[in-house]
């Protein structure tokens, strides 16, 4: 480890870290805008100037590697006033437009020049007029009078993503951020450029105006769209903010999704079917009530046909959900596992127009607990043959033809397709309304947490397979 101070206070950085990543890991805080961990150093920015004692200048700490015996001052008066010339002159076009950007609240140019200018521009000239909305693609818009050429995007797309979708172009004050031909291509990660924007340059056409960040909070959660089970944030509503009627629906709604830091999962990013994880919540036409042969009914009686089901069955059958959680299928396996033949499936394939699998992140398997149906079940797709005469299916997106003639005793959390009903029909509750862990294809443990209340009428699976 190398020895150094960083405002008095001994760190120790690892070979070959600069001095602005010891900073962070020590917990000192450096403003920066450009420097990203998991993107290459650039050194545009300029906001993260420290001094050397001992030597003349300032020097941008992203780009400074740490050294022994090094003093490093970050916080001095000198720094800041550095700090604060920076600042003017990034905002010396960028325009007032914090009351009407999605940024606002979470902002870093916003809460540096809070912290280190908070003056007035000294230019006399009429700031320049770029494009406010340039449509980067059907997702994303670019503000081109907000952007600080800071280059995370353009970095993302040629290091991360590998789109090469976006570039700088000309020189001066004519430089601008610019979809480039050869990526005509759709990024299938490119809300990601969103998330590490560090001003209210790139907006998600999305989330465009849909509520200031601050009446919003975020909950730790796992997307369940593939076999990666990607950390995420799902933002709702904060309680002191809930609205009244007329709105009130929007108390439930999932506003956006962000990604959470998890080094062994998914390191800070997404793909966007992630990202696009709040309208399959919204969107999602739930099943809410039980059902008897397509008949509405309550929730003692469906529980108690499915009971009377399995007891008369000859040859009862369980297809058990790749979608239910580690707790749920340990409650599944010791209530029924030994009295059921158990089966197990993919609930979801992958969609039209979807990736299927590629190097970065995303899986083939758009499921996010095989791995655990498979430890503990085995992999045992469905045999229509094998003469069952009711068959408890648990998860969504079933055809009941490719049950055969057995009953259908069926956990689901959306409304099934139309056609032969269930006999019995019990709605469960989805991952959004519960907590639990997912395993991941590499067997890494997620946990996620409850977002929302479960309606009344839905049951928690695990809570049910002790009832049947
Ligand atoms: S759009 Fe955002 S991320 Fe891209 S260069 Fe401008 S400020 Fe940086
Ligand atoms: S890679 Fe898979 S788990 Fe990760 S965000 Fe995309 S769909 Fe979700
Ligand atoms: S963060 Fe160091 S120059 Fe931008």
């Amino acid at each position: 480890m190398i020895e150094l101070t960083i405002d008095n206070k001994a760190v120790q950085a690892e070979p070959g870290e600069t001095v602005l990543q010891a900073a962070l890991r020590n917990g000192i805080e450096i403003p920066h805008f450009c420097y990203h961990p998991c993107l290459s150093i650039a050194g545009n920015c300029r906001i993260c100037m420290v001094r050397i004692k001992g030597r003349p200048g300032f020097h941008p700490s992203c780009n400074l590697p740490a050294a022994p015996g090094m003093e490093i001052e970050s916080d001095c008066s000198d720094v800041n006033a550095v700090r604060k010339s920076i600042l003017q002159f990034a905002t010396l076009n960028h325009p007032a437009d914090c009351p009407v950007c999605d940024k606002a609240g979470e902002c870093r140019l916003q809460d540096y020049n809070f912290k280190y200018n908070g003056t007035p521009s000294p230019s006399i000239e009429p700031k320049r007029r770029q494009r406010k909305f340039y449509q980067i693609n059907s997702r994303i818009m670019l503000d081109r009078e907000r952007c600080i050429l800071c280059s995370r995007c353009v970095r993302f797309t040629k290091e991360i993503s590998g789109s090469g979708l976006l570039g700088i172009v000309e020189r001066a004050d004519q430089s601008r951020v610019e979809r480039l031909e050869q990526g005509g291509v759709e990024d299938p990660y490119s809300d990601n450029i969103i998330q590490s924007c560090p001003v209210g340059a790139l907006l998600s056409r999305d989330f465009l105006y849909k509520s200031r960040v601050w009446y919003l909070e975020p909950v730790a959660s796992v997307c369940p769209r593939c076999s990666r089970g990607c950390s995420v944030e799902v933002w709702r509503r904060q309680k002191q903010w809930q609205l009244r009627a007329p709105g009130a629906d929007k108390n439930h709604m999932a506003y956006r999704i962000s990604a959470r830091e998890n080094p062994e999962v998914n390191g800070p990013w997404l793909c966007n079917q992630g990202f696009d994880l709040h309208q399959v919540i919204n969107d999602s036409v739930r099943a809410l009530a039980p059902r008897l042969a397509g008949a509405e009914s309550t929730l003692q009686d469906a529980l108690a046909a499915a009971q009377r089901l399995l007891f008369e069955a000859e040859k009862p059958a369980a297809i058990v959900s790749a979608w239910g959680s580690n707790e749920e299928l340990a409650a599944f396996k010791s209530a029924l596992g030994s009295s059921l033949t158990v089966y197990t499936r993919a609930d979801r394939e992958p969609e039209a127009g979807e990736v299927v699998e590629d190097q970065l992140l995303i899986k083939a398997d758009k499921n996010p607990n095989s791995y655990s149906v498979e430890a503990i079940f085995g992999r045992r797709p469905f045999a229509a043959d094998a003469g069952h005469d009711v068959v408890l299916v648990w998860g969504d997106l079933v055809d009941y033809a490719s049950l055969g003639s057995a009953k259908v005793i069926h956990l689901a959390t959306l409304e099934p397709a139309a056609g032969r009903p269930a006999e019995v029909l019990v709605p469960i509750s989805t991952m959004f309304e519960r907590t639990g862990h997912y395993t991941n294809f590499e067997g890494k443990v997620n946990r996620f947490e409850q977002v929302f209340e479960k309606p009344e009428s839905v049951l928690h699976a695990g809570d049910l397979f002790g009832r049947l």
